[in-house]
């Protein structure tokens, strides 16, 4: 498959996330129900995972599109404390530790947070 195979699909706009921020948004993947995900904003980058704690299963925010975070940054999940870095969304505190967050991968272009279909 090329880049030209590549189908895009628009999130959110960069300018409606912080740097640094994270939000959910959703998306359908292959005709399923919509899913949440998680954004996180990183300059010009964003990093996205599914909105669904390895632990059991759960979303992560504790009212949609509120997150919590600790002392050091790291995204706690809110039903039972699981501790994710965000580099690569590894759990490394709580229930679940060593599990992590599944990657869905996204692009920015021209401003636009998009979903990445390969
Ligand atoms: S569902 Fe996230 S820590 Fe249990």
């Amino acid at each position: 498959m090329t880049a030209a195979d590549e189908q895009h699909d628009a999130l959110l706009r960069l300018d409606q996330l912080e740097d640094g921020a994270l939000c959910e948004t959703e998306a359908r993947f292959e005709g399923n129900d919509a899913e949440s995900l998680i954004l996180l904003r990183e300059g010009d980058d964003v990093r996205a995972w599914l909105n669904v704690c390895p632990h059991a299963g759960r979303r992560l925010d504790w009212a949609p599109g509120r997150f919590l975070k600790d002392k050091q940054g790291r995204l706690v999940c809110a039903v039972h404390g699981a501790t994710f870095e965000l580099e690569r969304g590894e759990c490394v505190a709580g229930p679940c530790r060593g599990a992590a967050l599944r990657t869905v991968p996204v692009v920015v272009d021209a401003g636009v947070v998009r979903l990445l279909r390969t």
